[in-house]
């Protein structure tokens, strides 16, 4: 992000990915070296992940159509997915938040509504959050650093959620908080970025049926360093827009502000739909590396979501609107 010098693309395999995996994969490349195999994307991922994880097990996944089937790609191992994160919040490194967040406790939790809406209010998790009803979705997520995993979030239609607060009709943009709290979270002691971390969408957006609220991962509740106990994950906006760990949900008439625009305008913009043709001012955006992997890959435009979104864009710049 704006802090962070090296080009994502100068980064080695080796810091962006867990040793034991480095290691994994050195001995993977030697055996296909020696035997003579080539990579092969898209290898055939594990029919069950639920067992995988180590937090405490959700019930009631209902399986949706956004399934691992349907993204036909293999699932980033847990342990990548939860120990190189982003969350300044408990310091800029990739492993800082592993470290630092671990007793960071996110029960109980709430979560204000407000501006434009019929109900709004202070909701509690539990409020928010029926147990029961809740989805799986595997989508792919990708950093605006250029490197990328694939996920299978457990959570909530972010639609579904609006709903039930009633935006009015005036209601353009969703604006999402998270908690500002320098004692819980010490990376907010260093002004890093201007805290609360904000997000936004545009209300099309927020009720794009791709638009989740994310409160697990892996089947399991969703572990501190990636967001708990409710974060966004918008897959066709780089990474920065799945706000984590959100205390605030306000529906405006105007765009709100967001953290990364605030703090670096020319290089982060509002709508920040992942555009492999729209290079980053510092390095570019045409190709990613997903976590785990060696080659890198060519990025796809809405980070391959098209189909479900590009017509929310259509008549706009977008090298205008990045
Ligand atoms: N949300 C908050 N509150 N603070 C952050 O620093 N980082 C963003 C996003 N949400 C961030 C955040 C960025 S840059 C990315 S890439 C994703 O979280 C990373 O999510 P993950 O750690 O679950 O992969």
């Amino acid at each position: 992000m704006l802090i962070k010098m090296t080009k994502a693309s100068d980064i080695k395999s080796s810091e962006i990915t867990p040793k034991a995996i480095f290691d994994d994969r050195r001995r993977f490349l030697k055996t296909a070296a020696f035997s003579g195999l080539g990579f092969v994307a898209g290898s055939i991922a594990p029919s069950s992940f639920a067992s995988e994880g180590r937090g405490k097990k959700l019930i009631g996944i209902e399986p949706s159509k956004w399934t691992q089937k349907s993204v036909g790609e293999k699932l980033t191992d847990y342990e990548s997915v939860t120990s190189y994160n982003n969350f300044y919040e408990f310091g800029t490194g990739k492993q800082d938040p592993l470290t630092y967040a671990k007793d960071f406790n996110p029960k109980p939790w709430t979560v204000v509504v407000d501006g434009e809406v019929e109900n709004p209010g202070t909701y509690s998790y539990e409020d928010l959050v029926n147990p029961h009803t809740l989805e799986d979705r595997v989508y792919r997520f990708r950093c605006v650093e250029a490197w990328s995993m694939v996920v299978p979030w457990v959570g909530i239609g972010l639609a579904d959620m609006i709903k039930r607060f009633g935006p009015k009709n005036n209601a353009k943009y969703v604006a999402f908080e998270t908690l500002n709290d320098p004692d819980r979270m010490h990376g907010q002691r260093r002004r890093v970025l201007e805290w609360p971390y904000r997000e936004g969408l545009r209300m099309d957006e927020a009720m794009n049926p791709l638009s989740f609220m994310a409160v697990g991962l892996y089947g399991e509740e969703l572990p501190n360093q990636n967001g708990a106990p409710i974060r966004l994950v918008t897959p066709w906006k780089y990474g920065f827009k799945s706000i984590k760990s959100i205390v605030r949900i306000s529906f405006t008439k105007k765009q709100p502000p967001t953290s990364w625009n605030m703090s670096g305008p020319r290089e982060y913009g509002f709508y920040s739909n992942v555009n492999p043709e729209k290079s980053h001012p510092r390095w570019s955006q045409a190709k990613e590396r997903r976590i785990g992997e060696f080659l890198k890959r060519p990025s796809l435009m809405y980070n391959g979501y098209g189909e479900e979104v590009a017509s929310m864009y259509v008549g706009m710049d977008l090298n205008k609107f990045y």
